[in-house]
């Protein structure tokens, strides 16, 4: 998983591709580098380490040239380092490529090409794809590297250049993504569109399985096998400034910051003035009678997607009667699991390119599943390969750690349960109207709940000398309790564990000792009490407690240390407010940590390998 630019056009290339990189390091950060033509020669530069060192280096030996190509890497074959930094040359220097994905069967290529005298200087997968390239060209780059695709197997993308033909580059979509942009007599490529939204709003996806001729003057788009391709071109709406930092000393922060907008934007033209119980989703179109004779529901993701699938499970079974099994998608796709035709799958994803979720939900069609996206990215893998549709419209998210995502994956798992549950019959109107009402305050209380950022700076300083911390609840509670406990270790390191409060007693109340930190959720009154006398367990064992409760909870004080307070809303709806304060909790003890909170160490934001 990584992040490819290419530039071709009057400008130079160097400091454009820089810029982009700088916008796709969220897709990897282990090293950088780029490729630059000056009209003859190709000049590489790369580095180990951040793109500010590549950005250094540039600065203090500039290389000239109006194309080019550049990457910033999350090593997959070869450790991180100068040498397998990409890009990569074949040995005469006359072709480079940059590469996102995985060759499957790069060792036997690697030998076979050893065989014939090559030699290598990574241990990359991708260097041998340079040589590939150079072994088939004989003065058509399209026609070289169409040839060399054809010997490579995997799921990549890959951007080819060559001072053979300067001002010409050519790319490959086998599964990982790529799109152009189109400006005024420049072309751009790139991981995705945020990296170069600034130049141009007019994006052309490329597809699966198509090779792209790019010059300054077009692209020109093909199938692999030569068949030409006509694709609309997409207009992108987003503002620029939405994917920079807007003041913010994170991403995170500006993005937990921007959740009440972003449920907004999820709720926008869905639900309808006049008609209290109607949702409208354009992109759901479900066959008549499905809903209702719907025999099981999937739902299949990974990470926060997967909580927020948690979540879902709940929602679904409560109001649509149907059974719902939630899979984590690296484990689903290698089962042998009962989807049939009967089943609708649900594959949330942020990114829509998270290879397990994508090798699931597919996994998912071919037993005749009918297949929804839940998706927040606009051209995504997942959003072209599902039959029904959901974007959630959080605007894109920079930070590793998802939040705003995460927060409208749940509401349009709420708008989605109104369709089903009205199309079903199990959703009354007036049980449909009062959720419709619920989901309208969501973006006051959000922000309400936002409000109250001082108190939990303050709460998180009680956390920082710990190496441990529990997270529980029950029901969506124990949900929430999920997602908050991942959004604790990826950012602030501390070694965090949830699970429902009632089998903490089974095994993990020995670790909890004086002055653990374990924070309880209780927002679900049916089960208030159960998870009080969870919470008295852990107390017992003079653990530091921290409940996140509601408001007009007047009993919870007498119970644990600390309270986090959210205004009340329908227990259904508690798991939006209720995430709030433990993101927030999360980003504040890694910021009193020093940590780099948007890119935390050893992850990426969008995991396209398995
Ligand atoms: C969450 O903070 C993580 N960054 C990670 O768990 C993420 O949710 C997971 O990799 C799935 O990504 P997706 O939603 O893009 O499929």
């Amino acid at each position: 998983m990584c992040g490819i630019m290419g530039y071709v056009g009057p400008r130079e290339a160097a400091p454009i591709l820089v810029d982009g990189l700088r916008r796709l390091e969220y897709r990897g950060y282990d090293s950088a580098g780029v490729a630059v033509c000056d009209g003859r020669h190709l000049v590489v530069r790369k580095a180990e380490g951040k793109l500010a060192r590549l950005s250094e280096m540039l600065d203090v030996d500039p290389v000239p040239g109006s194309s080019g190509i550049g990457h910033t890497r999350w090593a997959t074959h070869g450790a991180p380092s100068d040498h397998n930094a990409h890009p990569h040359t074949d040995p005469s220097g006359e072709i480079a490529v940059v590469h996102n994905g995985i060759i499957e069967n790069f060792l036997a290529l690697k030998e076979e090409l050893l065989a014939a005298g090559a030699t290598f200087t990574s241990e990359t997968d991708s260097e041998v794809l340079a040589h590939l390239v150079a072994q088939e060209y004989d003065g058509d780059l399209l026609e070289a590297t169409r040839r060399a695709v054809a010997r490579a197997k995997g799921a990549y993308a890959l951007v080819v250049t060559s001072s053979r033909e300067p001002g010409r580059i050519v790319a490959v979509r086998m599964i990982s993504p790529l799109v152009v942009g189109l400006g005024k007599g420049e072309v751009f490529l790139a991981s995705d569109i945020p990296a170069i939204l600034h130049h141009t709003r007019d994006i052309m996806v490329v597809d699966n399985g198509e090779i792209v001729d790019v010059t300054a003057d077009g692209a020109h788009l093909q199938t692999i096998d030569g068949r030409p391709v006509q694709r609309d071109l997409l207009q992108i709406t987003w503002d620029a400034a939405q994917a920079e930092r807007g003041g913010y000393p994170h991403f995170m922060l500006k993005e937990i910051h921007e959740q009440p907008q972003a449920v907004t934007e999820t709720l926008t033209g869905r639900l309808l003035d006049g008609e209290p119980e109607t949702v409208v989703l354009d992109d759901v179109h479900f066959p008549p009678g499905f809903a209702r004779a719907l025999d099981r529901i999937w739902v299949t993701a990974c990470g926060t997607a997967l909580h927020a699938g948690l979540v879902a499970k709940e929602v679904f079974e409560g109001l649509l009667r149907v059974p719902v099994e939630v899979a984590y998608a690296h484990e689903l796709r290698y089962r042998d699991p009962l989807i049939g035709p009967g089943s609708l799958t649900v594959a949330i994803s942020q990114s829509g390119e998270t290879a397990d979720t994508l090798a699931a939900a597919y996994l998912a069609k071919e037993r005749g599943s009918r297949l929804l996206a839940v998706t927040n990215v606009v051209g995504s893998t997942l959003s072209r390969t599902a039959d029904d549709l959901l974007y959630t419209r959080a605007g894109p998210e920079i930070a590793v750690a998802s939040t705003k995502a995460y927060m409208t994956m749940l509401v349009g798992e709420y708008l989605l349960a109104l369709v089903l549950g009205r199309e079903r019959g199990t959703l009354d109107a007036t049980a449909a109207a009062a959720l419709v009402a619920g989901l309208r305050t969501l973006p006051r209380v959000v922000e309400e709940t936002l409000a109250r950022e001082e108190d939990i700076k303050a709460l998180a300083a009680g956390f920082n000398g710990h190496d441990h911390v529990y997270f529980i609840g029950r029901g969506l509670d124990y949900a929430v309790a999920m997602e908050g406990s991942l959004k604790m270790k990826e950012i602030s390191y501390i070694h965090s564990e949830a699970m429902p409060a009632g089998e903490l007693k089974h095994g993990t109340l020995a670790l909890v000792t004086e002055g653990t930190p374990v924070v309880v959720v209780l927002t679900q009154t049916a089960v208030y009490d159960k998870t009080i006398s969870a919470l008295q367990e852990v107390k017992a064992r003079r653990a530091f407690t921290v409940a996140v409760a509601y408001d007009d909870d007047t009993e919870i004080a007498k119970h644990a240390d600390r309270v986090v307070r959210i205004p009340r809303v329908p227990d259904l709806l508690a798991p939006v407010p209720a995430i709030v304060p433990l993101q927030l909790l999360a980003y504040h003890v890694a910021a009193a940590r020093g940590h780099d909170i948007d890119q935390p160490r050893n992850l990426a934001k969008s995991v396209t390998v398995e």
